[in-house]
């Protein structure tokens, strides 16, 4: 049985700890989402984090680290931008691609010379950080493929039949959506290559005119292969309506067992919710924020309501709706 850790006890963080010792994984509250989280310097721990979470080894994992000053201990002559936006978004919802160096074990890079850092913000996270003094590697912690974890509970449904020793309460992930993980080239250009809860306008805003942004083409996103078309999965089916077009390929569904999933009220005003067994708006107020918080949390409680079909309608790109949308599109796997 998975063990729900409450590190308000001291004697709890010292049970973390000993799980690592023991070379066991412990999942963690991030303000994203909940991390399956293993030393960057145990090797045997990293390779059941792979396991528990049925991820093949070619899709790599991010480096959690404190601060900046931690990174660079891992970092091969990072860009001075990458230092910049490290001090203006952490700890917090980025993640940083740079060229590593040698300290970083090529198990959970999958050999490239490129690694993902981020500070994260939990304070639970943070405490673990501190006792350790060194980084926690930490994917999403659910099922490859599958939506990921927001509260301890989603985290002992999900890895709890496949043996997780242990998970740390630590409430429900603040902003619940990963974090956005850019690649920084050069002090001049940064590629996106996953948008998560900080907006590309946000960063956009930061770095000002001259400095590109691109988006990852298709070609490359293998680059970043948690990226897979279908991915964020629930257990149903899901499908994804971006245009009026879309619908023929719903058309043989029985829209009474369906439910009709809108990111806001407005979206898609040429669907009548009438139609649907029920009808979900992440966010009747309009706000990105909220929304994104909400959809994880609604596409696991749809996978156990009685609902035969999850029928998800394309929202605006703006802010946080570019991350939405692609983890839509991955659910319903079309990414
Ligand atoms: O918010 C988050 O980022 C959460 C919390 C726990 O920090 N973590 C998370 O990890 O979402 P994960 O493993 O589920 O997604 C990380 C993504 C994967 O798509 C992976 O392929 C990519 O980052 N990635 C990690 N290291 C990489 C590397 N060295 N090169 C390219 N892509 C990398
Ligand atoms: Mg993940």
């Amino acid at each position: 049985m998975t063990l729900l850790l409450d590190l308000e006890h001291p004697e709890q963080i010292d049970r973390v700890i000993k799980c690592f010792k023991m070379d066991e994984p412990v999942a963690l509250p991030t303000e994203t989402v909940y991390g399956l989280a293993a030393p960057l310097n145990n090797e045997k721990a990293i390779a059941k984090v792979y396991k528990l979470k049925a991820r093949p080894y070619f899709n790599p994992l991010i480096v959690h680290v404190l601060d900046w000053e931690q990174a660079m201990r891992y970092l091969d002559n990072p860009p001075l931008i990458a230092q910049k936006l490290a001090e203006k978004f952490w700890p917090g919802p980025l993640t940083l691609l740079l060229k590593k160096n040698s300290r970083v074990p090529d198990l959970c890079t999958n050999a490239s010379p490129w690694v993902a850092v981020r500070a994260p913000k939990h304070p639970h996270f943070r405490t673990i950080l501190h006792r350790l003094n060194s980084p926690l590697v930490a994917p999403s912690a659910n099922r490859y493929t599958q939506v990921s974890t927001v509260t301890a509970q989603d985290v002992i449904e999900e890895l709890g039949p496949f043996g997780l020793e242990a998970v740390v309460e630590g409430g429900r992930s603040e902003l619940g959506m990963e974090s956005t993980i850019v690649q920084v080239l050069n002090d001049n250009e940064l590629q996106l290559l996953r948008p998560g809860a900080l907006s590309l306008e946000s960063i956009k805003r930061f770095l000002g005119e001259g400095i590109k942004i691109y988006s990852a083409k298709k070609s490359e996103e293998n680059l970043s292969p948690g990226q897979a078309a279908k991915h964020y999965s629930p257990k149903i089916p899901t499908f994804f309506i971006e245009t009026q077009n879309d619908l023929m390929d719903i058309a043989h569904l029985d829209f009474s067992k369906s439910t009709l999933l809108r990111v806001f009220k407005k979206d898609a005003p040429w669907i009548d919710a009438k139609n649907f067994g029920k009808e979900f708006i992440l966010s009747p107020e309009n706000s990105d924020l909220m929304a994104a918080t909400r959809l994880y949390r609604c596409l696991r409680d749809l996978e156990s309501s009685n609902t035969s079909n999850i029928i998800a309608i394309k929202s605006s790109d703006d802010g946080l709706g570019l991350a939405i949308n692609d983890r839509l599109r991955r659910a319903a796997g079309r990414g």
